[in-house]
């Protein structure tokens, strides 16, 4: 008998134990506080699919390619309009606080100097330098918090386990498939990459979708992954862009074109969770380099994206694809400055806030931050706004010159006096509730 009851005990113990599952660290809560705080970061997508200009999946889609007819743009990238300092002054500028950056996209090729291949940007281009290096540098020295992307995914390499994508890609040896030897380059890898580059807030992963539909279930030892960079960096976070509920160990939930909650692109039906959410989004069409898509959302529409973004309590990782010659088009480049010129009055409403108390509208959104509630207006056909609102209202004014503005107490809420708001990316008024 009491035997039994210590079995049971011991197993009671375990479930326990099993059922309490992962918790972050104090480092990682920290970082995770920080990253809700920004709301706003940038994506870069770059790489050697840049000089094809047909965007970062050209080696798979192009259907047939070579591998190693493929890799010979690398002899060719020389991209020496290269200016890290100029790309952090424009991801400054717009009023991002973080950039992620692509280290290793699916076609393999890295954008540092790792020593597990030499299909990488200092052994195999004639540009020779480390870019993640100056990229890194120049964040550390300007404020600017980094995440780095890598691919899980692998259209090049023989060793990676085949999966759903990259079939189009000829000259694999596929018989040189080896998970050991995959996992193995992929961690020597992270680990250069949360040593030799100062502090990274997050790893941010993607391609994990690639053995989604396998027959059995495909095990990329995630666990020893995850505990190997929160391990090597104490404050780096996770994510990785799954499209499914977070796995244990992660940290960030990430929307991939969609706001939590809407699903136009198919790839975000999953539950929202109790972590920080982020939604990445294209700029154009086309997250690497892609010479016809000259279909840049206007400033306006980026404003209010970023906006509704935080209304849901998400941030927005805004995408740019920096051309073959290293530099930012020019024209997102004029859309950062619009976006931060419209920040640098606005911004409170976006920083540090939650999501708001009235859902989005036709004519906007709202955010929160404590006793503050900003009513954002987008489109207005009328000069009166009713707002439902359970809290009680004690000012209104508008963020961006201050005026007072009228409003009535109605049944279940205000009646604001907004008067005319044409043309404006986003007229906020800062409500002070009681
Ligand atoms: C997708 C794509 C990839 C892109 C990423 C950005 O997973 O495979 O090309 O990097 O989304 O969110």
């Amino acid at each position: 008998m009491k035997k039994l009851t210590l079995a049971l005990l011991f197993a009671l113990s375990i479930c326990s134990l099993s059922a309490q599952g992962y918790q972050p660290s104090e480092e990682v809560r920290r970082s995770q506080e920080q990253f809700s705080e920004d709301r706003f970061g940038i994506f870069i997508h770059w790489g050697i699919y840049s000089m094809y200009a047909q965007g970062e999946w050209y080696l798979q889609n192009a259907q047939g390619i070579q591998r190693d007819e493929y890799a010979k743009a690398a002899d060719a990238f020389y991209p020496h309009r290269f200016d890290a300092e100029k790309w952090v002054a424009a991801i400054k500028a717009s009023g991002a606080k973080y950039v992620c950056f692509t280290t290793r996209h699916h076609d393999s090729f890295s954008m540092w100097d790792t020593a597990e291949s030499d299909f990488n940007i200092v052994d195999a281009t004639p540009f020779k330098r480390d870019v993640l290096k100056e990229l890194t540098d120049e964040c550390h020295k300007q404020g600017i918090a980094v995440h780095l992307y890598y691919s899980h995914a692998d259209w090049s390499r023989d060793d990676y386990p085949r999966g759903r994508t990259g079939w189009g890609v000829a000259g694999r040896n596929y018989k040189l498939m080896s998970w050991d030897s995959y996992f193995n380059f992929m961690n020597n890898q992270i680990t250069e990459l949360l040593t030799n580059y100062g502090p990274i807030r997050a790893m941010w992963f993607d391609g994990w979708w690639d053995h989604e539909e396998d027959a059995t279930p495909f095990d990329w030892h995630l666990d020893e992954q995850y505990a190997l960079v929160h391990g090597l960096q104490p404050s780096c976070m996770v994510a990785n862009n799954h499209h499914v509920t977070p796995f244990e160990g992660e940290d960030i939930q990430i929307f991939e074109r969609d706001l939590p909650g809407e699903n136009s692109h198919g790839l975000s039906g999953q539950a929202i969770s109790k972590l920080p959410l982020e939604t990445c989004q294209t700029m154009n069409g086309m997250w690497g380099y892609k010479v016809v898509d000259q279909n840049y959302k206007s400033a306006k529409t980026l404003i209010r994206y970023l906006v509704s973004t935080a209304s849901k309590g998400a941030n927005l990782l805004l995408n740019v694809g920096p051309q073959p010659n290293g530099e930012l088009p020019a024209v997102a480049v004029e859309r950062m400055y619009e976006m931060g010129e419209w920040m640098a009055v606005n911004g409170e409403s976006v920083y540090g806030t939650t999501a708001g108390d009235i859902p989005q509208q036709d004519w906007g959104c709202t955010t929160r931050k404590g006793d503050r509630l900003f009513v954002h207006i987008f489109e207005l056909d009328y000069d009166m706004l009713y707002l439902p609102l359970e809290c009680k209202v004690v000012s209104a004014k508008a963020l961006e010159d201050g005026k007072e503005l009228k409003f009535q107490r109605v049944k279940g809420g205000i009646l604001l006096e907004v008067g005319k708001v044409q043309d404006k990316a986003d007229y906020v008024v800062e409500l002070v509730t009681k």
